[in-house]
C-alpha cells in the first residue's frame, strides 16, 4: 500500500475479448471507475497512464468465428474497431486502447514466455487430453459438452455446468462429445509448460493476506485469501490451439500461450506501443500499479499475473485489484449469448448526447460491494429527479439569475452573514472529501458527495430566495449570487471526472477554462467582473416513452429466447399414405370474419374454398384482427366432418402454424393459388 503520493500511476481496465460488443455490465464494473479515477488522477496533475486494448486470443474468439462463419482475424478486427469506438463515443479516456493480435503484443509476450523458460521457471508435463480426431485438434475445454455428473444436464461444459453452476474438468463429463464435429473425443497425450504455482504460495500469502489485508476491497481480498488457503496448484500457461501466441521453444510447435498468460502481458505491450518511456510505468517501484476488473478476473490479476510478473523478476506488482461486482438487468444477468444486456453502441444511437446520464446511473448504482441491478425506471428516475432536479435546476438558477440581474457579469460579494460563511466553508472542504472517496475507489461516495454539493447550492438559493431579494435588498442579492457561481464554477471541475461532457457544457456556461482539482473549493474560483456565457440547460428529461422502448426491447429478447430454447415436439406415429391422402386440403380465401358472441376465442369464418363458400368456426381471435385477415389466403381441412360450435355449423378446420409462446400464424402458399387448389 502507498501513504505518500506515488511518483506517478499505471491504470490499467481489463482486456475486453473482441468477441461481441461492450454492455453496461462492463462499464460499470470496469471501465467507468477506471475513467473517474484516471480523470480525477489527471485533475490532480498526476503523472498518469491508462491501458486498454482489445484481448484477441483465446476459444472465445474462435467460437464466436465458428458462430459467425468467419476467420478468428475478422472477428477479432470487427469486434476491435466496434468496442474501441464506442468506448471513444462513451468518453473512456484511455492513453491508448491496443490489440492482442499486435506485433509487439506477439514479440513482448512471446519474450516474457522465453525469460521464464530460460530461467526455468516452468515445470515440464504430458498429460492426457480429450482429442477429436475427426475435426483433428485437441479440445478445449469449453469445446466438449456432455452429461453433468451432478445434475444430469445435458450441456454440461468442460469447465462448467451452466445449470448449476458446478465447476468441472473435462473428464468428469458423461457421454462427452465435441462441438466441433459431434464426435466422441478419445484421450491423447500432449506436453505443455506449467507455471508452479504451488511454490508462489509462501510469497502470495505474505504478500496479499498479510501485506493487504484492510487495504483491498473485502470481496477481492476474500477471495484471494480463499483460493491461497485452498492450495495452489501448478497451472498450464499453454494450450493446443491454432489462434494465439505461438509457444516459442522447442516442443511447441502446434501450440500457443493460454490466453491469461498472454493477456495480461497486453497491459505491458500496450503501454510500449504508446510511449518509449513505458519501462518508468512497469519497473519503477514509485510507480502505483491499478488493475480495474470484474470480480471474474481476480484470480488471474491477483495470483496469476502477480506470480508471472514476480517469476520475471522485472516488474513492479499491483498495488490494489478494485475489483467490482456484477451489474444485473431488470432482475436477470446480463448475458451476451441470450442478448440480455444494453448494448454501449445500441444505447449511444438510441440515447444521443446522454452519454453522462448513463456515467451517472450507473456510477450512482455501481455494484462496488455486491451485485446491483440497474433498471431502466431507475435510469429515467437518476435522470429526471437527481441530475435535472439537483444539479441541472441549480446551475440553470444561478446562471439565469446572473443573466438576468448583471447581465452575466460575477457580482461582487457584501459582508458576509454566518449561513454564507458556512457554505463557503462546505464549499471549501468538498474537493478533500471526493478526493479521499476516489484516492480508496468508492466511486458512489465520491458522486453522491459531488451531489450534495449541488443540494447545498439549491438548498442555498430556496433559503436565502434572491429572486423575492432582489426587490428590497440588491447589495444582499450581490453576495448570494456570487457565491452560487462560486459553487457552480466548482462543480464544474469535481464532475469532470464523473460527467466530462456535461463539465464541458457548463465550463462554457461560465465561460471558464478547465481548472484542476486543486482550484476547485476556492471562494473566487470565478473574479468579479467576469462574464460568464449563454444558460443552456445541462440535462433534458428523459421521457416515459424512451424507456417504455428499452423495456419493450427487453421484453422481446426474452420472447425471441423463449421461442429459440422451446422443445419441439416429438414425432407422431407413421401413417400411411393413404391414411393421409384421406385429408382434402385446399387453399381458400377468408371473405369475411367477425368475432363470435360471448366467446374470447373464436372468430366465424366465411370462406371461400373453391369448391363453395362456407362457414369456418376458428379458435384463432386473440391473435387475429377480424378486419385485417380479410382476404388472406389459407389452408382449410374441406372433408372434416361439419361440427356445432356455439350454435354455429363449422364445416372444415384452418391449418394453423404454432409457435412456441403458443402465438398462431395461418399456413398460406408462398405465391397466391387459385382458390380450390390442392395441398399436398
Ligand atoms: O474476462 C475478460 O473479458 C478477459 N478478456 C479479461 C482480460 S484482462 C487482461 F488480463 F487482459
Ligand atoms: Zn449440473
Amino acid at each position: 500500500m502507498t501513504t505518500t503520493t506515488p511518483k506517478r500511476y499505471t491504470v490499467t481496465a481489463a482486456l475486453p475479448y473482441a468477441n461481441g460488443p461492450v454492455h453496461i455490465g462492463h462499464l460499470a464494473g470496469v471501465y467507468l471507475p477506471a475513467d473517474i479515477y484516471v480523470r480525477y488522477l489527471r485533475l490532480q496533475n498526476r503523472d498518469v497512464k491508462f491501458i486498454c486494448g482489445s484481448d484477441e486470443h483465446g476459444v472465445p474468439i474462435t467460437i464466436r468465428a465458428k458462430k459467425e462463419g468467419i476467420t478468428p482475424q475478422q472477428a477479432v478486427d470487427k469486434y476491435h474497431e466496434l468496442i474501441k469506438q464506442s468506448f471513444a463515443d462513451f468518453n473512456i479516456s484511455f492513453d491508448i486502447y491496443d490489440r492482442t493480435s499486435s506485433k509487439i503484443h506477439h514479440e513482448t509476450a512471446s519474450d516474457f514466455f522465453l525469460k521464464l523458460y530460460n530461467d526455468g521457471k516452468f515445470l515440464e508435463q504430458t498429460t492426457q487430453q480429450y482429442y477429436d480426431e475427426k475435426a483433428q485438434q485437441f479440445l478445449a475445454d469449453r469445446y466438449i459438452v456432455g452429461t453433468c455428473p451432478k445434475c444430469g444436464n445435458e450441456n454440461a461444459y468442460g469447465d462448467q455446468c451452466e445449470s448449476c453452476g458446478t465447476s468441472l474438468n473435462a473428464t468428469d463429463l458423461i457421454n462427452p462429445k465435441s462441438t466441433l464435429s459431434g464426435a466422441v473425443p478419445v484421450m491423447r497425450e500432449t506436453k505443455h509448460w506449467y507455471l508452479p504455482l504451488n511454490e508462489y504460495e509462501p510469497w502470495l500469502r505474505e504478500w496479499i493476506v498479510e501485506g493487504h489485508k484492510g487495504d483491498w476491497k473485502p470481496n477481492v481480498y476474500g477471495q484471494c485469501k480463499s483460493w491461497i488457503d485452498q492450495g495452489l496448484q501448478p497451472r498450464a500457461v499453454t494450450r493446443d490451439l491454432d489462434w494465439g501466441v505461438p509457444v516459442p521453444v522447442p516442443g511447441g510447435e502446434g501450440k500457443v500461450l493460454y490466453v491469461w498468460f498472454d493477456a495480461p502481458i497486453g497491459y505491458i505491450s500496450a503501454t510500449k506501443a504508446l510511449t518509449p518511456d513505458w519501462e518508468k510505468y512497469w519497473k519503477d517501484e514509485e510507480t502505483k500499479l491499478v488493475h480495474f476488473i470484474g470480480k471474474d478476473n481476480i484470480v488471474f490479476h491477483c495470483i496469476i499475473f502477480p506470480s508471472m510478473l514476480k517469476a520475471h523478476g522485472d516488474y513492479i506488482l499491483p498495488d490494489n485489484v478494485p475489483a467490482n461486482e456484477f451489474l444485473n438487468l431488470e432482475g436477470d444477468k446480463i448475458s451476451t449469448s441470450r442478448n440480455w444486456a444494453v448494448w454501449l453502441h445500441e444505447y449511444l444511437e438510441d440515447f444521443k448526447g446522454k452519454g453522462d446520464v448513463l456515467r451517472y446511473a450507473l456510477c450512482a448504482n455501481a455494484p462496488e460491494t455486491k451485485d446491483n441491478d440497474f433498471t431502466w425506471k431507475d435510469y429515467q428516475a437518476r435522470n429526471n429527479n437527481e441530475l435535472l432536479a439537483i444539479l441541472g435546476n441549480f446551475i440553470n438558477r444561478a446562471v439565469v439569475l446572473t443573466q438576468k440581474y448583471y447581465n452575466g457579469a460575477v457580482p461582487t460579494r457584501n459582508e458576509l452573514t454566518d449561513y454564507d460563511k458556512v457554505v463557503l466553508e462546505d464549499l471549501n472542504g468538498m474537493p478533500m472529501v471526493i478526493a479521499a472517496h476516489l484516492e480508496r475507489y468508492k466511486f458512489r461516495d465520491g458522486l453522491g458527495e459531488l451531489m450534495n454539493l449541488a443540494r447545498l447550492g439549491n438548498k442555498y438559493l430556496a433559503d436565502t430566495e434572491p429572486w423575492k431579494l432582489i426587490k428590497t435588498d440588491e447589495e444582499r442579492v450581490k453576495t448570494i449570487m456570487n457565491i452560487a457561481l462560486q459553487i457552480s464554477a466548482s462543480l464544474a471541475i469535481l464532475m469532470e471526472p464523473f460527467l466530462p461532457d456535461s463539465a464541458a457544457k457548463l465550463r462554457a456556461m461560465l465561460n471558464m477554462e478547465a481548472g484542476m482539482w486543486a482550484d476547485a473549493g476556492a471562494a473566487d474560483l470565478l473574479k468579479d467582473g467576469h462574464v460568464i456565457g449563454t444558460p443552456a440547460l445541462l440535462f433534458e428529461r428523459v421521457e416515459d416513452t424512451a424507456v417504455e422502448a428499452q423495456v419493450q426491447k427487453l421484453l422481446d429478447t426474452k420472447k425471441a429466447n423463449e421461442i429459440a430454447n422451446s422443445v419441439t415436439e416429438p414425432a407422431k406415429e407413421n401413417i400411411s399414405f393413404e391414411e393421409f391422402s384421406k385429408m382434402d386440403i385446399r387453399i381458400g380465401t377468408i371473405l369475411a370474419a367477425e368475432k363470435v358472441a360471448k366467446t374470447k376465442k373464436l372468430l366465424k369464418l366465411t370462406i371461400d374454398t373453391g369448391i363453395d363458400q362456407r362457414t369456418v368456426v376458428s379458435g384463432i381471435a386473440e391473435f387475429f384482427n377480424p378486419d385485417e385477415i380479410v382476404g388472406q389466403q389459407v389452408s382449410i381441412l374441406v372433408n372434416l366432418a361439419p361440427r356445432d360450435i356455439k350454435g354455429i355449423t363449422s364445416q372444415g378446420m384452418i391449418l394453423m402454424a404454432e409457435n412456441a409462446d403458443g402465438s398462431l400464424a395461418f399456413v398460406q402458399p408462398s405465391v397466391a393459388v387459385k382458390n380450390g387448389g390442392t395441398v399436398s
